[in-house]
């Protein structure tokens, strides 16, 4: 009801026809278009919650925790360590919640036909380090005293000692202490307490993959 007062706001003042597009979009997509998942994804869960929340990647794993979702943002205990989001996203959430949280037409984006994960930085940095470990292992994160941001800082702590293992082991890189933590059976990384998923079986065998060729 906020859109339709601002739109006899802008009405009543000189601005009609610049900003009357604009608002005759927000105006008829939210009258006659239920929200759909897209909507949501690209304002809240993308830019808000996707980098820490693996399980949100997909519809599914947002829609089964719809309502828990929207407690915690109206409740501003999410998005963590961040300010809360804006009266008009949490309104915006609340709606879609309120319909059922439905999925709606164009939102099943087929993942792209290179989806493959590769051994090489540009690959593993954007499918698994950045999702996975980027939140804490970051220069001003939690666990800033490992640094995996950039492929360089990989490199320059490739020798690095972990009580008598090495980061990176060229020689056995399935030894490496990398590969030791990924998969710790009691305390991996991430931790279970971020609620981030762990790495699967054919990740880490990527990772390996990535040791042996020398960090492509
Ligand atoms: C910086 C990392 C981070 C971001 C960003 C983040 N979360 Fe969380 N979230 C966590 C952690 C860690 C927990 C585990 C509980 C805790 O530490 O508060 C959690 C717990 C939760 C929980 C379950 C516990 C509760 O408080 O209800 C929900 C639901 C949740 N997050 C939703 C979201 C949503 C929705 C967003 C985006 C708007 C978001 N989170 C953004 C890190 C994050
Ligand atoms: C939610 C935060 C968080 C995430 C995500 C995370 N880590 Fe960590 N990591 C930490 C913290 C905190 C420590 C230091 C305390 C500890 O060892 O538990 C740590 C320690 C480590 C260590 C050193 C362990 C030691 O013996 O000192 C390695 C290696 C590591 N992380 C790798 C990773 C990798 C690889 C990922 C992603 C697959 C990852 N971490 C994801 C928080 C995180």
């Amino acid at each position: 009801m906020k859109i339709l007062a601002l739109f006899f706001i802008f009405t009543s003042c000189g601005n009609y026809t610049e900003t009357k597009g604009v608002l005759e979009d927000t105006f008829s997509r939210n009258l006659n278009t239920p929200i759909d998942f897209k909507t949501i994804n690209e304002a809240i869960i993308q830019p808000h919650c996707l980098s820490c929340h693996q399980q949100y990647a997909t519809y599914a794993g947002v829609k089964n925790e719809a309502s828990n979702i929207l407690n915690a943002v109206t409740s501003n205990r999410m998005p963590k360590n961040a300010s809360p989001l804006s009266a008009a996203k949490k309104e915006l959430l609340a709606a879609w919640v309120a319909a059922g949280a439905p999925q709606g037409g164009s939102t099943t984006t087929p993942p792209p036909a290179n989806d493959k994960l590769e051994a090489t930085w540009v690959s593993l940095s954007s499918k698994v380090f950045y999702p996975k470990c980027l939140v804490c292992h970051n220069p001003q994160g939690q666990a800033k005293f490992l640094d995996l941001s950039t492929r360089q800082a990989f490199f320059e702590q490739r020798n690095r000692d972990f009580g008598g293992e090495t980061l990176l082991n060229f020689e056995h890189p399935d030894e490496s202490y990398l590969i030791t933590v990924i998969t710790d059976p009691d305390e991996p990384m991430p931790p279970v307490w971020s609620n981030l998923e762990l790495l699967k079986t054919e990740e880490i065998e990527v990772i390996i993959e990535w040791i042996e060729k020398g960090l492509p």
